[in-house]
């Protein structure tokens, strides 16, 4: 398996994505060549931010579910259908030219029946440019793994905290606390790898667990509020670049207040159009000096 990225064409593929774990093992300072560094991943929802974050050089991009909360006004993921999802999909596809793309599926496309569950999922590959799945769930989901997989479709999973889940959770709450919990959420972790997951999201666990379950994979975790020792990370862009709620998750980080600037122009904006001031005369299209005298010439008449 080659570690190098891209099929020639300089995008990144699985293949490139697996072949990170090993070599992230053996080297993981910033110095390292690209290929040993730890995993970066984004969350985008439309063209012009996915293009943005293709172009700052993120390893993945995710379509996630979380499009419900930050984009689409819902309280939790749970409401947003495949046709929204696959909406969403395209116009980030549009976007990317050299990140892996990777779909979130929603609440209620993979839960009811196999064939339904692998029929949404190459709606997402064939029609919308995924190049990849992700899906929440552990053991319970082994068997649509294994399906997904043996239909070229290349799986990541999701464990831990799954917001699919958030009512029989009982709310956004870390998971893997205690022993038993722990337990399960390695034994979730061993599910999906074994299953034939390429990697694996791994939200809200204890660091120490997450180090654990790290160091035994063969496939990359990537961490959303599970520490610092995952393979890769994972934000919500909104979250990060200030976009929304003033309050975000302890895990997530803001590195830019968007919210702010945004205020800022439309306030500025309806100042001077108010005032007058916007547009001036740069700023507006002009008749010909002829045109302008015959157009009043017959007005006159
Ligand atoms: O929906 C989402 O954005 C996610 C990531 C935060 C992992 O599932």
């Amino acid at each position: 398996m080659s570690a190098s990225f891209g099929a020639g064409n300089g995008a990144i593929t699985v293949p490139d994505i697996l072949a990170r774990k090993g070599r992230l093992l053996a080297t993981n300072s910033p110095a390292a060549d690209s290929a040993s560094r730890k995993i970066v991943c984004l969350t985008a929802y439309d063209t012009p931010t996915a293009r943005l974050v293709d172009e700052a050089g993120v390893d993945i991009i995710l379509v996630g579910d979380s499009l419900a909360m930050v984009v689409l006004g819902h309280p939790n993921t749970l409401s947003v259908t495949v046709d929204e999802m696959l909406h969403h999909t395209r116009a980030v596809r549009r976007g990317v030219r050299r990140a892996l793309l990777v779909a979130d599926m929603p609440y209620g496309s993979y839960h009811v029946d196999g064939i339904e569950s692998v029929r949404h999922a190459v709606r997402f590959i064939k029609e919308a440019g995924a190049a990849a799945v992700k899906i929440e769930g552990g053991e319970r989901r082994m068997d649509l793994i294994a399906r997904l997989v043996e239909a070229e479709v290349s799986v990541m999973a999701h464990i831990g905290l799954m917001p699919q889940s958030v009512h029989a959770l009982g709310g956004f709450r870390v998971q893997g606390k205690t022993l038993a919990a722990a337990e399960q959420v390695v034994r979730d972790a061993r599910a999906v790898e074994a299953a034939g997951a390429f990697s694996v999201v791994l939200e809200s666990i204890p660091r120490e667990l997450a180090a654990e379950i790290t160091q035994e994979l063969r496939i990359p975790t990537i961490g959303i509020g599970a520490g610092p020792e995952c393979d890769g990370q994972i934000l919500v862009l909104h979250d990060m670049i200030g976009l929304g709620p003033e309050r975000i998750p302890k895990f997530s980080r803001r590195y830019a207040n968007v919210s702010e600037s945004i205020s800022r122009a439309v306030s500025n904006y309806s100042d001077d159009v108010r005032s007058g001031q916007f547009p001036s005369d740069e700023e507006s299209f002009h008749l010909s000096a002829e045109i302008r005298e015959r157009l009043h010439a017959t007005k006159q008449r």
